[in-house]
């Protein structure tokens, strides 16, 4: 039962969580669109002249960050500040994470100074669900691994719906999403896929068979589509989202010690033929079809600059919406709805 503080829980049933967001995948429908919901009211109290309402004033909000990230923890900092709450940051760099102590531990040492939320990025996939198993306080996963980013999927869908005038129902029916490069190695994609597919859009993942098999069908069967034609998919969707080629996480060793590098990609410039987003490309998307990218972006291998910074780009309206996102998860978390 969360409250418990001592030692590891037993394997929770799903409902002991509901104070947790550590995926997209388990999130009930009307979880997510009252997520979404809530995401458009911080916007608007944002954008009022007397701003948003302190509402988690003398709460702390504990980000700990045991992989690098440049948007989500400023975000989630940037949230928490503006309902009031203070934050602790806590980069894996400058911890005793790297003196040997477990994430776990690390957890439950930052939970019993007394702070009412843990934010966690890390390299493990299922990082998030194994502490929050770990500790009583509520746990929101900022991105573990290859596993899911639950607050980027959340601020993507909100910027998708508003760019196609769906924000009012977040229904999103008869939608076609295409998510472009590393999507086997992409957290942000099976958030996304589990997200948009729940709102009924159907979403293509699109890049080579080593970057985007078909095995990710399974992840919407019936909903979740495979293509490594990138110029075929393009002029059917409403919405392309561009992915990073993750060069890092195809270099982690496949089983304990193993030494080799395995290249994701045989050629940079071969991918970028196939699946980089050109000016050229977007002439074959429909006109009223944006692009997105979760970032860090790459300019000039999966994307080129004149696209990144061009007419259909939502891409910084992504950033932007992701505040209002994580205000509203922060709140929701924290005050219970
Ligand atoms: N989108 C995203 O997760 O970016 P960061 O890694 O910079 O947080």
């Amino acid at each position: 039962v969360k409250g418990t503080r001592s030692a590891p829980r037993a394997k929770p049933v799903v409902d002991e969580f509901a104070r947790d967001l550590v995926g997209l995948q388990s999130l009930p429908r009307e979880r997510l669109v009252g997520l979404l919901k809530a995401t458009t009211l911080m916007k608007a109290s944002l954008a009022s002249r007397s701003g948003p309402k302190r509402t988690l004033a003398g709460r702390i909000v504990a980000n700990l960050f045991f992989e690098d990230s440049t948007r989500t923890r400023s975000s989630f900092t940037t949230a928490a500040f503006r309902l009031g709450a203070e934050v602790l940051n806590l980069t894996g760099a400058a911890s005793s994470v790297n003196k040997g102590e477990t994430l776990i531990d690390t957890a439950r040492n930052i939970e019993s100074m007394g702070v009412d939320a843990l934010v966690i990025r890390a390299k493990q996939s299922g990082a998030a669900m194994s502490i929050a198993r770990a500790v009583a306080c509520p746990v929101l996963n900022a991105g573990d691994g290859r596993h899911e980013h639950p607050t980027q999927g959340i601020l993507d869908i909100h910027t998708l719906a508003s760019a196609l005038k769906r924000d009012r129902t977040f229904d999103l029916a008869g939608v076609r999403v295409a998510i472009v490069g590393d999507v086997v190695s992409s957290r942000v994609a099976r958030s996304n896929i589990a997200g948009m597919t729940a709102l009924g859009a159907t979403v293509v993942c699109v890049g080579p068979p080593s970057l985007a098999p078909r095995s990710l069908e399974s992840l919407a069967p019936g909903a979740c589509e495979v293509s490594h034609d990138f110029d075929a998919v393009l002029p059917s969707v409403d919405a392309v989202m561009m992915l990073r080629v993750q060069f890092e996480r195809h270099e982690e060793p496949a089983k304990a010690g193993d030494t080799r590098k395995p290249s994701p990609i045989a050629s940079v410039r071969e991918y970028r033929a196939f699946f980089g987003l050109t000016p050229t490309r977007t002439e074959r998307m429909k006109r009223s079809a944006v692009v997105m990218h979760p970032g860090p972006i790459n300019r000039g291998l999966e994307i080129d600059a004149e696209v990144a910074d061009g007419p259909r780009s939502v891409i910084l309206p992504q950033v932007a919406t992701g505040v209002a996102a994580r205000m509203a998860v922060l709140e929701d978390i924290l005050l219970g709805g």
